[in-house]
């Protein structure tokens, strides 16, 4: 090993510090709290699935399953998979935890790290977090809309500007399997001009060209036959139903045409949403939201999902509907970031211990717990022995009072009281100092 080997973390991986976790607590709590208000109920699932469960589900054919998925034989001879997403694991855990014989809907809620060997660039990592709603067992269009409806809310409560929700329906077994086919024969012709990768996805998942970002390929994907003229009844009026809902809400939406998603689990209903500025950068579609020419900002979603009806039994279980959606945390908390509107300051310090002598140390550690049980927020730098440096910190801090204790007042039961304002200082009693600081902050 080489002797000055410098360990980092996995390429497209980070470290989450400290002064990050303020911005990942705050979505925890807005979406805690709107799950909570829905009636959702939170779960957790391994972070190892059996690897064919993705496959079945996300598809064989997908890139996430294909070329992303972190996937190896364990010791014992098993296939398993790091989580790509967790729309899979949830609908195996509906099926083996029993939950389909439970009062329908079964409303689940999730937030965790999931894990995809993508080329790394911004925005886009090999190990991000999602958090995510699903809904079992409800086939009325109305679950699309709220699905929808609580991203929504969850961004608007975060404070994300200009939110664009994009929509389209991907039809069901009657008609998207004509769809696929006419899509197909319009391509024929056309393949010698696609990039490398649609020439491939012409013959093994031709939707996703309608995806493609290649700048060869739009002319050939703006030409193309669209699925929503091609939905068979039942998927039309459901998509109407939908908008409608939407319309009632108030909630502003795009129609994308070419949105098909890289999962191949879903039926029917389909969304992303991105945040959006209100000048033409060319990406996207556009949009007319509250009078307001919207454009995407960022090329990448926040979040995306829709109504996956045929997989629950897929999996196993039995026919049962379902809806959801998961939103990627890392790109939310870029824009927290760049908007500073994500944490909550912390709550000021209002004191400072500072200590000299083991006697005091030892006094302090219990004080400080007092302090905390007090509801006071206290500062220490009990690691430190000279008073100048404790005190420099506690100037830093900005706290209103000192209290200092040392050899001599530790013996006698006394402290210190110092007014970081005025310099003034005072001595009381060490078993009154939790009362005594109390009362002063209050005035
Ligand atoms: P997805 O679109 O693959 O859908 O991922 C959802 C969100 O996760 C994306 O919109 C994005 O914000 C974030 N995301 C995905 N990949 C990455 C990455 N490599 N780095 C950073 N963020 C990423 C699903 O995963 C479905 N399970 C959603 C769903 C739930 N559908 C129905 N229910």
């Amino acid at each position: 090993m080489p002797k000055n080997l410098r360990f980092q973390t996995p390429t497209g991986m980070s470290d989450i510090l400290p002064e990050e976790q303020k911005y990942y607590k705050k979505i925890y709590d807005i979406v805690a709290e709107i799950a909570d208000f829905y009636d959702f109920g939170k779960i957790n699932t391994p972070v190892l699935e059996n690897s064919d469960l993705f496959a079945k589900s996300i598809g064989a054919s997908t890139d996430i399953v294909n070329k992303e998925m972190y996937s190896f034989k364990t010791k014992g001879g098993d296939s398993l998979a790091l989580r790509p997403e967790w729309t899979a694991p949830i609908a195996r855990a509906y099926i083996e935890n029993g939950m389909q014989s439970l009062p329908q809907p079964v409303r689940l809620w999730y937030f965790g790290p999931c894990f995809r060997h993508e080329r790394p660039q911004a925005g886009r990592y090999r190990q991000f977090w999602q958090f995510g709603f699903e809904v079992f067992g409800e086939s009325d269009s109305v679950i699309d809309a709220q699905t929808i409806q609580i991203f929504y809310n969850i961004f608007k409560e975060l404070k994300l500007k200009n939110i664009i929700v994009e929509i389209n329906s991907m039809g069901d077994s009657n008609c998207r399997p004509y769809y696929k086919k006419l899509l197909a024969n319009y391509l024929k012709t056309k393949e010698f001009a696609l990039c490398v990768d649609c020439r491939k996805r012409a013959r093994e998942n031709v939707l996703r060209i309608l995806d493609c970002k290649e700048g060869k390929c739009q002319p050939i994907k703006n030409q193309a036959p669209q699925i929503l003229d091609h939905l068979c009844d039942e998927c039309k009026t459901r998509f109407k139903q939908v908008l409608e809902f939407l319309d009632e809400i108030e909630l502003p939406y795009i129609l994308n045409p070419y949105l098909v998603r890289g999962l191949d689990y879903y039926t029917k209903t389909v969304f992303e949403i991105f945040t959006g500025s209100k000048e033409s950068n060319g990406q996207g579609p556009q949009a007319l939201a509250g009078g307001l020419a919207l454009q995407r900002l960022e090329p990448q979603a926040l979040a995306g999902g829709g109504r996956y009806d045929k997989l629950v039994k897929l999996l196993g279980g039995r026919d049962i509907p379902a809806c959801g959606g998961a939103a990627g945390i890392e790109r939310i908390v870029k824009l927290l970031k760049a908007q500073d509107e994500g944490p909550q300051k912390r709550a000021e310090v209002s004191i400072f211990l500072a200590q000299l002598g083991d006697l005091a140390k030892r006094k302090c550690l219990k004080i400080f717990e007092e302090f905390r049980k007090a509801n006071i927020r206290a500062a220490e730098s009990l690691g430190k022995d000279s008073l100048k440096s404790q005190l420099n910190k506690a100037n830093r801090l900005g706290v209103r009072y000192s209290l200092i204790l040392g050899q001599k007042e530790a013996l006698e039961g006394i402290i210190i009281i110092k007014n970081m304002e005025t310099g003034k200082q005072e001595t009381i009693k060490l078993d009154k100092a939790v009362e005594e600081i109390k009362k002063r902050l209050k005035k």
